[in-house]
C-alpha cells in the first residue's frame, strides 16, 4: 500500500535484519524518525511482519512496508525468517541469503514514483551500498553495537592483524590506533572474521559488506556521546568525516515496553512490585544464547545460595542444541526459591524489568541492546561475555565502571562461590560506587534523548542530512 502524499526528497528505505537485537533497535530509530515527520517504508520478509505491527498501527500514514520473499539458502530451512530460529552460523547464511534481493528491490526503486531518497540499512546489508551507488543516493549504515566494538570490527577488516602465532587462540590481538588500545586473545575475535582468515568462502561476501559501510555515507549507531565520546570521534577520524550519528539509547517508545515481554509480563512486573527497591538480581543472557546444563545448574545454585531475590529469564533450546544437554532448569529449583525468585520462560519484558525501581543488578551475556536498555535504566551489571563483540561491550563497561566481571567465554561454567558472592554483592552497600556511576550514567542516557539532548540533536542533524 503506497503512502498518499509523500514529500518529495523526504522518503527513506529502512531495511533491518532479522536478529532480535538488530531489528528491534532499528525499528525504534524507525519511530523517532516518522514522529519527525519522514516518510517510511520497511522492506522485511514476510514472516518478520507481524514486528512491525505496533510500529504500523503507531504510523499509518508515514510508515509503509515493501514485503520481498526470503531467497533460498541451503542451510535456511524453509519457512524460518529469522536469525534467532538458526543456530549461531544463521547471521553469515542469512546475510548472504539477503543479498540476493539485490535486483529486485533495484526494479522496485526504478519502477516507485516517489522513491525514497535515502537507504538506512543494517550493517549486515552492506551490499546495498552499492545499490545506492548504482541508484545515486545515499546509504547509511545502521550499527546496532557501540562505537567501540564497531571500530574494532572496522579495523580486523581493514587492517588485518598480523598474527605472530597463528596456532595459538590465546594470543593477544592489539588495536593501537583505537582510543584506549584495547586488546583481546584472538578466540575473542568476531567469528565471521575468524572464519575468513580460516578460508571459508561466503566470507568474501561478509568481507566486502563491512568494507562497503566504512565506503558508505553515513553511520547511525545505538549508543550515545556521552557514553562513547573518544570511540565516536575515533570513528569520525577513520571515515574521514563526521556523517557519524549517535541516536541512542534507542528503546521502545513509553508505554509499549511491557508488549516487548510474552504472557507472562504482567505477572513479573507484580511480582516486582512487592520487592524492596534494588534488591532484585535480574538474569538473562539475551534471545540468542542457550546455556549448557552444566551452566544452568551453576546459575541455579548461584541464586539459591547467596539468598538474592531474582527474575531469572531462560532461554530454551531451539534447532542445532543437542537434545537435553541445554537449558535445563535443576529439579526443584523454582520450589526452593519460592517466594524470592521468579523463572520466566520465553521472552520477557526486559525494559520493563529494568527500569523497574526493585532491580538493582543486571547479569548479562553484554549483548548491546540489553546493555543499552541497563544503561538507560541505571542498572549495574555483572558481565559475562559469551561471543563475538560482547566481549568489547564488557571491556567499555568495566572502563566506565558500570559492571563488573562475573565470567568470560561461552563454554566456561562460572565458579559457584564467586557467583554467590557477587550476586550478594551486587544488591548490597559494597556495590555503591558501582551503583552510583551506573545511576550518574542513567541520568546521562535520559538528558541525551530528551530535548535539546545530544542524541536528539543527532537525529536532527541525522534527519537534515538526509534530504541533502
Ligand atoms: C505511560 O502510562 C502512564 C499511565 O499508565 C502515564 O502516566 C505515562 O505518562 C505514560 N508514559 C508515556 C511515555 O506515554
Ligand atoms: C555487543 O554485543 C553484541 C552481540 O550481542 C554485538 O552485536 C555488538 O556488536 C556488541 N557491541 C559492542 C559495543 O561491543
Ligand atoms: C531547545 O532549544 C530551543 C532552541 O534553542 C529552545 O527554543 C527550546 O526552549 C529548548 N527546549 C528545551 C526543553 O530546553
Amino acid at each position: 500500500m503506497p503512502i498518499a502524499g509523500i514529500v518529495p526528497g523526504s522518503h527513506v528505505l529502512v531495511f533491518p535484519f532479522p536478529a532480535q537485537g538488530h531489528m528491534l533497535s532499528l525499528l525504534d530509530l524507525t519511530h523517532q524518525l516518522a514522529i519527525r515527520g519522514v516518510f517510511i517504508t520497511i522492506l522485511v520478509t514476510p514472516k518478520n511482519l507481524p514486528a512491525l505491527s505496533s510500529l504500523l498501527s503507531a504510523h499509518p500514514t508515514t510508515i509503509t512496508t515493501l514485503v520481498l520473499p526470503l531467497p533460498p539458502h541451503p542451510s535456511i530451512p524453509p519457512g524460518i525468517e529469522n536469525v534467532k530460529d538458526l543456530p549461531a552460523s544463521g547471521f553469515t547464511s542469512m546475510t548472504v541469503a539477503l543479498g540476493d534481493l539485490h535486483n529486485l528491490l533495484l526494479d522496485w526503486f526504478r519502477n516507485h514514483p516517489t522513491p525514497p531518497v535515502a537507504i538506512l540499512s543494517d550493517m549486515f546489508l552492506g551490499w546495498t551500498h552499492h545499490l545506492a551507488c548504482q541508484l545515486g543516493i545515499p546509504r547509511y549504515t545502521f550499527s546496532p553495537s557501540g562505537a567501540l566494538a564497531l571500530s574494532v570490527i572496522f579495523s580486523l577488516w581493514r587492517y588485518p592483524p598480523k598474527r605472530a602465532d597463528p596456532q595459538n587462540e590465546n594470543e593477544m590481538i592489539k588495536f593501537p590506533k583505537i582510543p584506549n588500545s584495547p586488546e583481546y586473545p584472538w578466540w575473542q575475535l568476531s567469528p565471521m572474521y575468524r572464519s575468513y582468515v580460516k578460508g571459508d568462502p561466503t566470507s568474501e561476501f561478509i568481507k566486502d559488506g563491512i568494507l562497503a559501510n566504512i565506503a558508505s555515507w553515513g553511520i547511525v549507531i545505538n549508543s550515545f556521546i556521552e557514553l562513547e565520546r573518544v570511540y565516536i570521534d575515533h570513528l569520525k577520524e577513520e571515515l574521514r568525516n563526521d556523517r557519524v550519528f549517535a541516536v541512542g539509547p534507542l528503546l521502545p517508545p513509553g508505554n509499549k515496553t511491557i508488549e516487548r515481554g510474552g504472557p507472562s509480563s504482567k505477572d513479573v512486573l507484580s511480582w516486582l512490585d512487592g520487592c524492596a527497591s534494588q534488591t532484585v538480581v535480574y538474569v538473562c543472557f539475551g534471545s540468542q544464547t542457550v546455556l549448557t546444563n552444566k551452566q544452568m545448574e551453576v546459575v541455579a545454585l548461584g541464586l539459591e545460595k547467596s539468598l538474592v531475590n531474582f527474575v531469572w529469564s531462560v532461554k530454551e533450546p531451539t534447532v542445532g542444541h543437542a537434545e537435553g544437554e541445554y537449558g535445563k532448569i535443576p529439579a526443584g529449583f523454582e520450589d526452593r526459591v519460592a517466594g524470592r525468585g521468579l523463572v520466566v520462560t520465553g521472552w520477557a519484558p526486559q525494559v520493563a524489568i529494568l527500569s523497574h525501581d526493585a532491580v538493582g543488578a543486571f547479569f548479562t551475556h553484554c549483548g548491546w541492546n540489553s546493555i543499552m536498555e541497563a544503561v538507560a535504566a541505571g542498572v549495574l551489571m555483572l558481565t559475562w561475555p559469551m561471543m563475538a563483540d560482547q566481549y568489547s561491550n564488557a571491556t567499555l563497561l568495566h572502563e566506565l565502571e558500570v559492571g563488573i566481571e562475573a565470567a568470560e567465554g561461552a563454554e566456561t561454567v562460572p565458579d559457584l562461590d564467586d557467583l554467590v558472592s557477587l550476586f550478594s554483592k551486587s544488591v548490597s552497600e559494597e556495590a555503591r560506587v558501582v551503583r552510583a556511576r551506573a545511576k550518574e550514567f542513567g541520568r546521562a542516557a535520559k538528558e541525551a534523548t530528551s530535548e535539546n539532548g545530544s542524541s536528539w540533536k543527532e537525529l536532527d542533524r541525522l534527519i537534515s542530512n538526509f534530504s541533502l
